[in-house]
């Protein structure tokens, strides 16, 4: 029976995702630091997919404990899936070195160490595929959000060298750029719904990435020409813009 890792299993987007592969028979793992929650959510699944579910505290920051976190885990997943990210407080993050720095540690440094203790253990399994949540954030700096977006930018470059390096091992690692999704992340946030995905919709795009060998995916296909009009816009332009 094959089975899925997710990390950062609070978000509304892993509940999704937990769902969507528990419904097919996945045995799950969720990962996360709110134990309360992810019990909660274990129970769930565990009763309504009649699927294998346990919870399992994991902190992205505590980077000393990774290789314990893996190695203990009740059985190795098949697909794992790093779904944890911080947006950050972007004023806040301009003068106060905390808050920058636990953007970028959350979204960058903490997700590369514990993935490069999965990517160990794939890689000598010859198997196994590795999601990594990112953001269309990451494509290009804008002043709304340059910590949380360069951290992203980052751990797409991150993804991209990975995937280039497992490729020789059979793993495969897809990059999932999902737009605007309405989550607990973004709920004070005034987002136009014709650019806005479902958890649901995530979730089905990711199960599909997978099923597909796709490499980087955009939820909603039109983020791709959204994006690729906002690298065009020269640097001169640019920097002019209120974005
Ligand atoms: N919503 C969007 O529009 C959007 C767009 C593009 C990309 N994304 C990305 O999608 C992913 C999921 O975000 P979301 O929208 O579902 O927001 P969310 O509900 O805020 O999810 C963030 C997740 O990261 C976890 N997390 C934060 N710090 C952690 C830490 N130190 N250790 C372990 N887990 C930690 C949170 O756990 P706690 O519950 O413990 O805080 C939560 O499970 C993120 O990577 C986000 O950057 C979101």
């Amino acid at each position: 029976m094959a089975s899925v890792l997710l990390l950062g299993a609070t978000s509304d987007m892993a509940v999704a995702i937990a769902r969507k592969f528990a419904a097919d028979k996945y045995d799950i793992i969720l990962a996360g630091r709110d134990m309360e929650s992810l019990q909660t959510l274990q129970a769930d699944i565990t009763i309504r997919y009649n699927v294998k579910a346990v919870a399992v505290k994991f902190d992205v920051l505590d980077y000393s404990q990774h290789k314990n976190f893996y190695q203990q885990l009740p059985f190795k997943p098949d697909i794992s899936i790093c779904i944890v990210g911080y947006l950050g407080d972007q004023q806040k993050a301009t003068t106060d070195w905390n808050e920058a720095d636990k953007t970028i540690a959350t979204n960058y440094s903490g997700p590369v160490s514990i993935i490069n203790v999965i990517a160990e253990d794939y890689a000598s399994r010859k198997s196994g595929v590795i999601v990594g949540i990112s953001s269309v954030a990451g494509e290009r700096g804008r002043q709304s959000n340059y910590f949380y977006g360069s951290a992203k930018a980052a751990f797409t470059a991150y993804l991209s060298g990975l995937r280039n390096s497992l490729h020789k091992d059979g793993v495969h690692v897809v990059t999932v750029l999902p737009g605007f999704v309405y989550t607990k992340m973004t709920a004070d946030l005034k987002l136009p719904a014709i650019l806005t995905a479902t958890t649901n919709e995530v979730a089905i795009a990711v199960k599909k990435a997978i099923a597909a060998k796709k490499n980087v995916i955009y939820v909603k296909w039109f983020w791709r020409w959204i994006m690729l009009i906002i690298k065009l816009i020269p640097e001169s332009m640019f920097k002019k813009m209120k974005l």
